[in-house]
């Protein structure tokens, strides 16, 4: 099964799939993440990257597509993939549909995740990633445990795209290009929306049902 979850910035996309994937056996393919790794390569493209993250907008349709095709065309992720960040505009939308069909697969279910720009902005500021495992935190809502074999205090990151600012402004980016994504996936019957404010284990139950359901 192919999953896709989508949904303003700090609406739980991330939190969330690491729960699936650990459940159901797939693979998290978060664009943003795979982007963020080729920041740190300090290529080029990596500057051109991390110009346009930081400024909250979107990199080009043609980058995402290689990241992504990367995973699909790849037999050990065949059907296992779990979409967290693609599509975000009517074309990566049409898009992956097309790499999916040209690699034989297809999208089994599509989750949107809706979250307030007020909600978000606490989540935006709160939150830290531990280094070594990638566990995601928040000092509000979910802070890293004491006792922790891995996730100590000065392994935890904040990203650079976490400001207010910036957060704003990717919510704008969200808001402005999402509404053909979510009509594309509604026309399919293949949408789901789910409330992104309830607490972390509720949604990961309405999650699981949701994909028993298939
Ligand atoms: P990306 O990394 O995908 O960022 P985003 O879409 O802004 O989403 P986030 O990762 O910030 O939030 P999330 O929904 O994963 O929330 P999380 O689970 O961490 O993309 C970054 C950038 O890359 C984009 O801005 C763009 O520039 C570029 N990019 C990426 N994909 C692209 C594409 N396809 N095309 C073009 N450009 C692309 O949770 C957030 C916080 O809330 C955490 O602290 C967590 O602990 C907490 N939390 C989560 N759920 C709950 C809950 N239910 N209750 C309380 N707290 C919660
Ligand atoms: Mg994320």
């Amino acid at each position: 099964m192919n999953l896709v979850i989508f949904g303003p910035p700090g609406a739980g996309k991330g939190t969330q799939s690491k729960f699936i994937v650990n459940k159901y056996n797939l693979y998290q393919l978060s664009t943003g993440e795979l982007l963020r790794k080729e920041i740190i390569k300090k290529t080029s493209l990596g500057s051109e990257i991390s110009s346009t993250i930081n400024r909250g907008k979107l990199v080009s349709d043609k980058i995402a597509s290689d990241l992504i095709e990367k995973f699909i065309s790849n037999n050990e992720y065949k059907n296992r993939l779990i979409f967290d960040g693609y599509p975000r505009n009517e074309a990566q939308a049409e898009n992956l549909n097309k790499l999916l069909s040209k690699y034989n697969q297809k999208i089994n279910l599509v989750l949107k995740l809706s979250v307030s720009l007020d909600v978000i902005k606490k989540r935006i500021i709160g939150r830290s990633v531990c280094s070594i495992c990638g566990k995601i935190y928040n000092e509000f809502f979910n802070p890293a445990p004491k006792n922790t074999d891995c996730c100590f205090s000065r392994f935890l990151q904040k990203r650079s795209d976490d400001t207010l600012d910036i957060a704003i402004t990717r919510y704008q980016t969200y808001e402005k290009n999402i509404k053909p994504v979510t009509d594309f996936y509604e026309d399919t019957n293949l949408l789901k929306v789910v409330n992104g404010e309830t607490p972390i284990d509720q949604i990961t139950k309405e999650i699981s049902a949701l994909i028993e359901g298939i």
